[in-house]
């Protein structure tokens, strides 16, 4: 059969050419397979961390026991564990809300961490977002330093120089390997991700090959907070009065109807805490490295979270959105019901603007349906690139390496873009329960 295809000129560089495609694809796939492996050694760091219960994970270079001590101080009185290995992925359960525990993990010097509160304590909340930080090098390690420089001159009286971080996606580049996550997150963050819960996002260029889910615990059975997700590509966990979502804007459907925005409806349906927090790697309002107009720029990505995710989002009173992907900084107006190219922009989704300083009020003190979010891209956290910076929702813009620290204190947020020198280039704020009720396109 095969020799009579072959006799046949036409069939014959047909067959040749499939095969080639078929030699290029076991490559290709096995290149994929082999980068996914990482065998070196990989500190202990945080998952999936929730008031009760936290995830230790390391790896070692032998096989070794997995075995976590632990406790509220340094005796370590508690011990969980599981079998000899070289992944060790270890759950601490049964903790108390809001409290420091100590722990070691394997034969690694102890460190310590603070579970978070109960949801809805009203106590004041920090959170740390970078943004396409996987540019292994000096930009990502000064972003880093200036932020916690920043954090450790600006204290919050004895609390942790931070609640959480969010990792905004691109976290390690250019592909996303095993290697590449230990030389731009593991490495440099290190010593943070064994104090602190970073939560990520799924970037373009984690999807590159098979290693984010691999390397990270994320909470599918609305473990820390939200309903559950049945899936670690979008999730939510809660920190004090701050309900965050995070989603999926590479990977996964994107349709208003699709798997992800349904749990988003219903999780926003049954959150009662007053602020909410979005996060999703593809940014809806940008112009810079990417265009949000282009509906050709990252497969229109850009455009199908704006056009159906933002509007759930806003009707869920979402205050504040975080992306990534173009490398810069952009911050926009109080915006309400734009979800549509810049051009379609009209004054009635604008609900205030405000460069530098901004001090945006919404009406009602809880969480509200439309009253107006801010969106922030905050990609620049190890690399820049070219920024023309033309978007008519954008109120202040940064072609400059730096990272977003968040504070939330009973009614006021507090956000501010911090640059690679520990200079705060942007500051907002958003106010609840302050101001009058604006009209808008939605109403
Ligand atoms: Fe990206």
């Amino acid at each position: 059969m095969l020799r009579t295809l072959w006799a046949r000129r036409p069939l014959r560089w047909l067959l040749a050419f499939a095969a080639l495609v078929a030699l290029w694809g076991v490559g290709r796939l096995t290149q994929v397979a082999w980068q996914s492996l990482y065998s070196g050694e990989r500190l202990p760091y945080l998952q999936r961390l929730a008031p009760t219960q936290v995830t230790i994970r390391w790896q070692t270079v032998e096989d070794s026991e997995g075995v976590v001590r632990y406790g509220p101080d340094s005796r370590l009185e508690f011990t969980a564990g599981e079998g000899r290995g070289r992944q060790h992925e270890v759950v601490l359960e049964g903790l108390h809300a809001g409290t420091r525990y100590f722990y070691a993990a394997g034969g690694h010097e102890p460190a310590s961490f603070v579970t978070p509160p109960t949801p809805g304590s009203d106590v004041p909340v920090r959170l740390w977002a970078i943004g396409d930080s996987g540019q292994v090098g000096e930009g990502l390690l000064a972003v880093r330093d200036a932020a916690v420089r920043w954090m450790e001159a600006n204290p919050r009286g004895d609390r942790p120089l931070f609640d959480a971080g969010l990792a905004l996606g691109d976290n390690a580049y250019r592909s996303g390997t095993n290697p590449q996550y230990q030389a731009a997150y593991f490495g440099p963050y290190g010593a943070l991700l064994r104090a602190f819960m970073f939560w990520p996002a799924y970037g373009n260029h984690d999807a590159r090959r098979w290693t984010y889910f691999r390397v990270m615990t994320l909470p599918e059975n609305g473990e820390a907070g939200g309903i559950p997700s049945g899936t670690e590509h979008w999730y939510a966990f809660d920190h004090g009065p701050v309900h965050v979502v995070v989603l999926d804007s590479e990977a996964s459907d994107r349709a208003s109807d699709g798997p992800m925005l349904q749990w988003l409806r219903e999780d926003l349906a049954a959150n009662r805490l007053p602020w909410l927090i979005a996060v999703m790697h593809h940014p809806p309002c940008t112009d810079a490295s990417h265009r949000s107009d282009d509906p050709g720029d990252s497969g229109g990505r850009m455009r199908d979270m704006r056009e159906n995710a933002l509007p759930i989002l806003e009707a869920g009173g979402v205050d504040l959105v975080l992306s990534g992907h173009s490398h810069s900084y952009e911050r926009s107006h109080l915006l309400d019901c734009h979800y549509g190219t810049s051009d379609t922009l009209v004054p009635g989704m604008v609900m205030a603007r405000g460069g530098d300083g901004a001090v945006f009020e919404k009406p009602s003190a809880g969480r509200a349906a439309h009253e107006g979010a801010v969106y922030v891209v905050a990609g620049s956290s190890s690399k820049l690139d070219s920024a023309e910076f033309g978007h008519p929702a954008i109120a202040a813009s940064q072609r400059r390496l730096g990272s977003v620290v968040i504070d939330v204190a009973g009614k006021r947020l507090d956000a501010r873009f911090i640059d690679s020198e520990g200079s705060v280039r942007d500051r907002f704020a958003i106010v609840k329960g302050s101001g009058t009720v604006r009209p808008n396109v939605c109403r």
